[in-house]
């Protein structure tokens, strides 16, 4: 390896690739990591159901803020990402558990700029 640098375009495309490696491999369904088509009822909302709704929905849902339809999701959302996209060790990483895969962070910030639609 001695005076072999990788260049930064190897290192990227090593990173890029070893995403879709990942992605292809954990997730049956290529379509749930298809940010052009990215869903409300197929991608978003099961997401937030399985993650966030156990703590934010309810009566008395954590922080005061609950995530249970499409109007709460919508106008939490960058607040949400936010939190998603937080490094591992910070004490603010939604959810509490562990960070979510990077797909599930992609596809909810691929449906903030897709303009949250309700689809
Ligand atoms: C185990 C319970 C739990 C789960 C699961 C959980 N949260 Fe939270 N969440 C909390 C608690 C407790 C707070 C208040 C403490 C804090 O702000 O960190 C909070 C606060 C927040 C806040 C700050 C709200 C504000 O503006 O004050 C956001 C945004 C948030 N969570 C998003 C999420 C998202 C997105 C998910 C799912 C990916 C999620 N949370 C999953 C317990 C949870």
């Amino acid at each position: 390896m001695k005076g072999q640098k990788w260049s930064p375009l190897a290192l990227a495309l090593l990173v890029l690739t070893g995403c879709t490696y990942d992605n292809l491999q954990t997730l049956g369904d290529p379509r749930d990591c298809d940010t052009f088509e990215v869903s409300y009822g197929m991608d978003i909302l099961p997401l937030v159901s399985d993650h966030c709704q156990g703590c934010h929905s309810g009566a008395a849902p954590s922080a005061g803020i609950g995530f249970e339809g499409h109007a709460e999701i919508a106008s939490n959302a960058e607040n949400m990402l936010d939190r998603m996209g937080r490094a591992p060790d910070d004490n603010l990483l939604m959810p509490q558990s562990g960070k979510l895969d990077s797909c599930s962070i992609a596809l909810f910030s691929a449906w903030i700029n897709a303009g949250k639609p309700n689809n």
